[in-house]
C-alpha cells in the first residue's frame, strides 16, 4: 500500500509570539517541522506534502531543505483543519494509497505507531484516528468509541457536559485512503462553535455512509503539540533525554547523560565515548572507539574511528577526521579533511584545508584563509611538522615530509622535505640582557627614592 504524507503547518502559532513560523522553531537544533518530516522518511512514505500559510515562503524553504522533492500546498485562509486538508485534494486526486495527516507542531509520533495505524487500515477500518488518554482532557476532540468502532470526533467546544467526562481524546493522527478522505471531506460543513472546517468531522460522515473507523491509542507524550515557549522548551527536553536514552541503548558511553546536547539526526557508533557537557549541532557522525572529551562543540563533522577529540575542541561543518586523527584544547576546525593519526592538538585554527596522515600541527598555529573577501585552501602532505605559533597564509601547499620552523609565517609552497623558516633571524648580544635589567632596576630606585 503506498503511503502519502500530509503534514498540516498553515496555522499562525500566536503564542508564541515570534515573527517566526512556529513550526520552524528548532528543537534538537533542526525546524521542529523536520521531526514530522522525518516521520514521513521513516515509514517510506511515497510522497511527503505540507501545507503552508502563515509565513508561508519561509516554511516552504525550509520543508525544501529538508527534503527536495516535498511538494508544498498553500492554504492561504485557515478555515480548520478540514480545509487545509481539502487543499491538498488535487495534488492526490490520482493517488491509489492512504493519506496520513501529521502536524508540522507535533513532532514526537513514533514510527512504530504509524505503523500500527497502517495495520488497522489493512484489518478493513476506512478511517483510523491516533487517540490518547488525556491527563487533562480540557481543549482535546472526545473520541466517541462503540466497542472497537470509532462513531465520531467531538471537539470540546461542541461537547455535551457528558462528553466532557470522556478522557480518550483525539491526537489529531488520521490515516484514511485518499479517494475515501477527499470524498468523506466534501460533505464536511462549518455549523460547529468554531465556524471552522472540522477534519474531524469525517468519522461522523464516513459512519453515516456504514465504513467502519476505529481508534487506536498512545501515550500522551507521543501526541505533544507545541504552542508556546514553554512547551517548546518542555518538547526540547523531552528530545533530549531520549536521544540520550537511545545513545546508551546503542552502546554509547556517557559520563554524564544529562549534560550531553544531541541534535535530530546525531549518529553515534557503540564504543563511542562522550564526556560531559558535549554540544551536537545537526550532522554529526562519529565511528566506534572515539572519544570525545569535555565541553567540545560538533557541527557538521564526520569522526572516524579511535580519534581522540578536545576537551574544548570546536569542529565546525566540512570537517571529517580519519583514523586515530587528534584534534586537542582550544582548536577550531572548519571545512577540512585531518587524515589518519594526523595531530592538531593545541591552540590551532584550521579553516579550508587538508591535512595529511601522520602530520603534526604544532601549538597555537593558523590557517589564514581568509582575505578579507575571499576563501583559499592550504594542502598539507603526509608525515609533516608545522612548528608551533606559525601562520600558514592561504592558497598554499605545503608537500609530504617538509618541516616548518616554529614561528613562521609562510606564504610560498614548501617542497618535498624541505625545512622552511620565515622569520627574522636571531641576534645574541652578549651581557645586554643584565644591563637592561640593571638599567630597568635604577630607574625604579630613583623613583621610589623621591
Ligand atoms: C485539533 C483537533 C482536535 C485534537 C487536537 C489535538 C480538529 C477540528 N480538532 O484541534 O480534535 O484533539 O487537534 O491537538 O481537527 N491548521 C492548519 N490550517 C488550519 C487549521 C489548522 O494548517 O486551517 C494546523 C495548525 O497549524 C495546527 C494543526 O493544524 O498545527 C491543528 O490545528 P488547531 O486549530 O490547533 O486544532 P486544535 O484546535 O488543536
Ligand atoms: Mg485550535
Amino acid at each position: 500500500m503506498s503511503t502519502a504524507v500530509l503534514i498540516l503547518a498553515a496555522g499562525h502559532g500566536s503564542r508564541m509570539k515570534s515573527d517566526r513560523p512556529k513550526v520552524l522553531h528548532h528543537i534538537g537544533s533542526v525546524p521542529m517541522l523536520w521531526h514530522a518530516m522525518q516521520r514521513a522518511q521513516m515509514i517510506k512514505a511515497d510522497k511527503t506534502i505540507v501545507v503552508v500559510g502563515h509565513g508561508g515562503e519561509a516554511v516552504e524553504k525550509s520543508a525544501k531543505t529538508f527534503d527536495k522533492n516535498t511538494d508544498i500546498i498553500w492554504q492561504k485562509q485557515q478555515k480548520g483543519t478540514g480545509h487545509a486538508v481539502q487543499q491538498a485534494a488535487d495534488i492526490l486526486k490520482d493517488f491509489a494509497g492512504d493519506v496520513i495527516i501529521l502536524y508540522g507542531d507535533t513532532p514526537f509520533i513514533r514510527p512504530q505507531t504509524l505503523r500500527a495505524m497502517q495495520n488497522a487500515r489493512a484489518a478493513g477500518n476506512s478511517v483510523v484516528v491516533l487517540g490518547f488518554e488525556a491527563k487533562d482532557p480540557a481543549k482535546y476532540g472526545r473520541l466517541m468509541m462503540e466497542g472497537d468502532q470509532l462513531d465520531a470526533i467531538i471537539e470540546a467546544k461542541d461537547c455535551t457536559e457528558a462528553q466532557l467526562d470522556i478522557t480518550f481524546c483525539n491526537s489529531g493522527v488520521i490515516a484514511a485512503p485518499a479517494k475515501t478522505l477527499f470524498s468523506l471531506l466534501n460533505d464536511m460543513r462549518n455549523d460547529n462553535a468554531s465556524g471552522e472546517f472540522y477534519l474531524t468531522d469525517i468519522v461522523a460522515i464516513a459512519r453515516a455512509q456504514g465504513l467502519s473507523c476505529t481508534a487506536i491509542s498512545c501515550e500522551q507524550a507521543e501526541t505533544q503539540g507545541i504552542n508556546s515557549r514553554h512547551d517548546l522548551a518542555t518538547a526540547e527536553a523531552a528530545f533530549q533525554q531520549s536521544a540520550q536514552s537511545a545513545a546508551l541503548d546503542n552502546g554509547v558511553t556517557l559520563t554524564a547523560p544529562q549534560s550531553v546536547h544531541f541534535a535530530f539526526d546525531t549518529d553515534i557508533a557503540p564504543d563511542v565515548t562522550i564526556e560531559p557537557n558535549v554540544f551536537f549541532g545537526p550532522g554529526v557522525l562519529i565511528q566506534s572507539g572515539t572519544t570525545i572529551h569535555a565541553f567540545s562543540h560538533l557541527e557538521g563533522c564526520h569522526i572516524g574511528p579511535d580519534c581522540q577529540i578536545g576537551p574544548y575542541a570546536r569542529l565546525r561543518p566540512g570537517t571529517t577526521l580519519k583514523t586515530a586523527a587528534k584534534v586537542g584544547n582550544f582548536v577550531e576546525i572548519k571545512a577540512a579533511d585531518i587524515k589518519e593519526g594526523a595531530k592538531v592538538n593545541h591552540l590551532t585554527y584550521v579553516g579550508d584545508a587538508a591535512i595529511g596522515a601522520g602530520t603534526n600541527i604544532g601549538a597555537g598555529t593558523i590557517f589564514c584563509n581568509y582575505d578579507g573577501a575571499n576563501k583559499y585552501h592550504i594542502e598539507v602532505g603526509n608525515r609533516v611538522f608545522i612548528g608551533s605559533n606559525s601562520a600558514l597564509v592561504a592558497p598554499l601547499t605545503i608537500k609530504d615530509d617538509a618541516f616548518v620552523a616554529t614561528g613562521s609565517v609562510i606564504t610560498d609552497n614548501v617542497p618535498d622535505a624541505a625545512l622552511a623558516i620565515a622569520r627574522t633571524r636571531q641576534i645574541n648580544k652578549p651581557g645586554l640582557g643584565k644591563r637592561l635589567m640593571e638599567k630597568a632596576k635604577a630607574i625604579k630606585a630613583a623613583k621610589t627614592s623621591k
